[in-house]
């Protein structure tokens, strides 16, 4: 059967801060979705990770459907009316339209979806990420598609030694979707060469070149495509369709051992390490670390096992500690270089209204010289 799974994700107000969704709202958009999408969905499971609500949700309507992205909006809205009458801070924060007008790209909520002929064993990986940025995969994808070092498939199996198929957007443009496709292995410097500026450019999907299948979709959008300001992170969600000609699970899982530094974190303006955490996290230090979780499913004529919970594994405890050590060493620096995000990425406007102010009180001193000469104000 052709399936479609959708993710829509979109932060609609939490406990403390910036920190988890109460139980009461994550309940209540688990209700509406339950109810009013027996019609529309095959199968449905929710998720939070720090401040965030993910939706994944299975159906026969192809991807960017009308109807399944108002059910998630009308889902969303439910959540807010919960989170305005428990307090809760940031009530319908991802909301910004105040109708809903087809589709929620670019309307604030953050969605990835596939459609795809079901294998008779069809095994996925449900990433869902906070406090951070869509070009967070970029690294862990790169490495699982590209790297024999983390995906031993591209030696060991025929069928992946035919390489896959990159689309990369430019999140910077504005007036549309801008897109390169890139293929592997021939053309992996230039893949490289755009993945390293992860605020710029941002892994949409990959196929495999064996079949022209796709395997993973991610939600490659920049909120400051929204309107002229910049709205913060957009904590990003993606799909893995994983095994036969693509990277296995624990290929696609292995680069999350490296726990790199994203930007993110405290008011999405630092950087700190991409720590893999289970299901259903919290935030906590210095609104951090960004936090990556990953729900392995079957799916079977649409409908979804119980998930499991990767990162909940004895392997990942290490890992988490290695990411802590990282965060405390960035932290070690606080506001200088690297740790705080270059003006452009900086989420709240004081810095740059300090500058403004700073900028007018800037002399230049007369007999200072300018290769050797005099310069213009002496
Ligand atoms: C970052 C984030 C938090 C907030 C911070 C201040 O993405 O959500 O770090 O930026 O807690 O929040 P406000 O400005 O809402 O008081
Ligand atoms: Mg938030
Ligand atoms: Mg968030």
């Amino acid at each position: 059967m052709k399936l479609t799974i959708s993710v829509i994700k979109a932060d609609v107000g939490s406990i403390g801060g910036h920190l988890r969704p109460s139980v009461k709202l994550k309940t209540t958009v688990e209700n509406y979705l339950r109810e009013h999408g027996k019609k529309l969905l095959i199968d449905s499971f929710i998720s939070t990770t720090g401040d965030d609500i993910a939706l994944l949700m299975s159906h026969e309507r192809g991807v960017n459907d009308n109807k399944i992205h108002e059910l998630a909006w009308d889902a969303f809205m439910a959540g807010t009316k919960v989170a305005k009458e428990q307090g809760l801070y940031g009530a319908g924060q991802d909301l910004l339209k105040d109708a809903f007008s087809g589709n929620v790209r670019g309307m604030g909520p953050a969605s990835c979806e596939m459609e795809f002929e079901e294998r008779p064993n069809e095994a996925f990986l449900f990433f869902t990420a906070d406090k951070t940025e869509p070009g967070a995969y970029n690294l862990p994808l790169y490495l699982a598609f590209v790297d024999p070092m983390h995906c031993a498939g591209l030696l060991l199996s025929p069928k992946m030694a035919k390489g896959f198929t990159f689309t990369i957007m430019d999140v910077d443009y504005t007036e549309g979707d801008r897109l390169i496709e890139l293929n592997t292995p021939e053309n992996i410097y230039d893949i490289a060469c755009l993945l390293r500026d992860n605020q710029r450019f941002v892994v949409e999907s990959i196929r495999s070149r064996a079949n022209d299948n796709i395997s993973v979709v991610v939600s490659a959008e920049h909120l400051r495509k929204v309107g002229d300001t910049y709205k913060g992170k957009d904590d990003p969600v993606a799909l893995v369709r994983t095994q036969g000609n693509f990277p296995s699970a624990g290929e696609v899982l292995s680069p999350y051992r490296i726990t790199h530094y994203v930007a993110g974190t405290m008011r999405g303006s630092h950087i700190g390490p991409l720590m893999p955490a289970k299901q259903n996290s919290t935030i906590s230090f210095f609104d951090g670390p960004p936090i990556v979780s990953c729900a392995a499913f079957s799916v079977h004529e649409g409908r979804f096992t119980e998930p499991v919970d990767t990162f909940d594994h004895p392997f990942w405890d290490w890992v988490r500690n290695n990411a802590a050590q990282k965060m405390a060493e960035i932290r070690n620096q606080g506001f200088s270089g690297p740790a705080m995000l270059p003006y452009s990425e900086l989420e709240y406007g004081g810095v740059g209204e300090k500058m403004n102010q700073l900028d007018k009180q800037f002399i230049v001193r007369k007999d200072s010289a300018v290769n050797g000469k005099k310069n213009k104000a002496a």
